[in-house]
């Protein structure tokens, strides 16, 4: 997958419900028109190290508002997504005098728009926000749809709540500085938008490689519209937004697994996912009539992208001992999502142990 720059592309607006995304240059003028239309005393950006540094000029640059403004810089990375940094953010806020009229903007990836949103959501019972992803992971997914929240110890997203903020910006042109396996692991969250309900949004991204750089931009749409959609007809996860849990059962057990290996490269979120989504691809196939010919065709497009990642039989036993963990597990019992087929998920599925293992030999084979 290429990672040069893109050319900057006008996209139209996705409005649905209270969730509002805006596009590349347009993203601009409507914040601007935002931030004069509203009653807000200060802003604050926060940024991680490598957003500082690579994104925060552009974005400061294109800002037009006497509102004043502060930056606040956190560290990057998963291990940054912990309580004491929303800690130190809140005491940064309250010394600086955020009040109930303050408006934080989360410049970032998914690490800043999670941690972001849930500082911002907490603090005085609730400010406002806006998402502006600087990663595709993020684009895509983290910073759509008012999830927020934080890690507890090596279990991802354990804390958090779900509210949505004012509107997110999407400047597809922050893609430029972003690091290949960084695009990958974005790659795979619009792989799974395609599998659970888009066949030819699928098809399309499978083949990426041959596209032209222009498309990336609109595919990058089409995977937010997908997601949005999803949001709007069950924000607080009932039943629709499950969906988007495919691959996450398997794949988020991988990713904890890997974080907690002080002794091993750890897995991006997207490069687990991809794992979880070949795995539950296969569990689909066996419980749910799944074509065993798109389940081959989405492994060897995830071992294209992602390669294979080697786990062994006792990290395969770790993992699924993890699995005790998901957030969708009720009454003691992992509740995984399936496909029947490209583009129709059943949710609320019983796995036993004994697939789970056919699934790792699927995965490595
Ligand atoms: N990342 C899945 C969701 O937002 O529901």
């Amino acid at each position: 997958m290429r990672t040069q720059p893109m050319l900057s592309q006008f996209m139209n607006s996705i409005t649905i419900d209270n969730c509002h995304i805006h596009f590349n240059d347009n993203a601009y003028s409507i914040l601007n028109s935002y931030l004069d239309a509203h009653d807000i005393s200060s802003l604050f950006i926060l940024a991680d190290t490598n957003t500082h540094l690579h994104c925060l000029p552009k974005f400061i640059a294109q800002i037009e508002t006497d509102i004043p403004i502060e930056i606040i810089e956190i560290e990057t990375g998963e291990e940054t997504k912990s309580i004491e940094t929303c800690i130190s953010v809140w005491n940064v806020l309250s010394e600086l005098g955020a009040d109930r009229k303050s408006l934080v903007i989360n410049l970032g990836g998914g690490v800043v728009t999670d941690l972001g949103g849930f500082v911002a959501c907490t603090y005085k019972r609730g400010i406002r926000y806006i998402n502006v992803p600087t990663t595709l992971l993020a684009m895509v997914d983290a910073s759509v749809g008012g999830k927020t929240g934080i890690d507890l110890g090596t279990l991802k997203n354990q804390i958090g709540i779900i509210r949505s903020g004012e509107m997110v910006l999407v400047d597809t042109s922050f893609l430029g500085t972003l690091p290949k396996n960084q695009m990958r692991s974005g790659l795979a969250e619009m792989l799974k938008h395609g599998l659970i309900n888009d066949l030819d949004h699928w098809q399309q991204l499978s083949s990426l490689d041959q596209m032209a750089s222009e498309d990336l931009d609109r595919l990058i749409r089409d995977s937010i519209l997908i997601k949005s959609n999803i949001v709007a007809q069950d924000p607080f996860e009932a039943k629709e937004r499950k969906y988007l849990n495919f691959g996450h059962t398997l794949g988020h057990a991988t990713e904890s697994f890997f974080l907690g290996k002080m002794d091993r490269n750890t897995l991006l979120h997207g490069e687990a996912i991809a794992i979880g989504l070949v795995m539950e691809c296969f569990i689909s196939h066996k419980l749910k009539c799944f074509p065993k010919g798109d389940c081959d065709a989405v492994k060897t497009t995830m071992q294209n992208h992602f390669g294979k990642v080697e786990i062994s039989e006792e990290d395969r036993a770790t993992i699924m001992e993890l699995l005790k963990y998901d957030k969708k597990n009720t009454h003691g019992q992992v509740n995984f999502v399936l496909l029947e087929s490209i583009g129709k998920p059943v949710v609320d599925c019983v796995v036993d142990n004994a697939l789970i293992l056919e699934a790792f030999a699927y995965y490595e084979s």
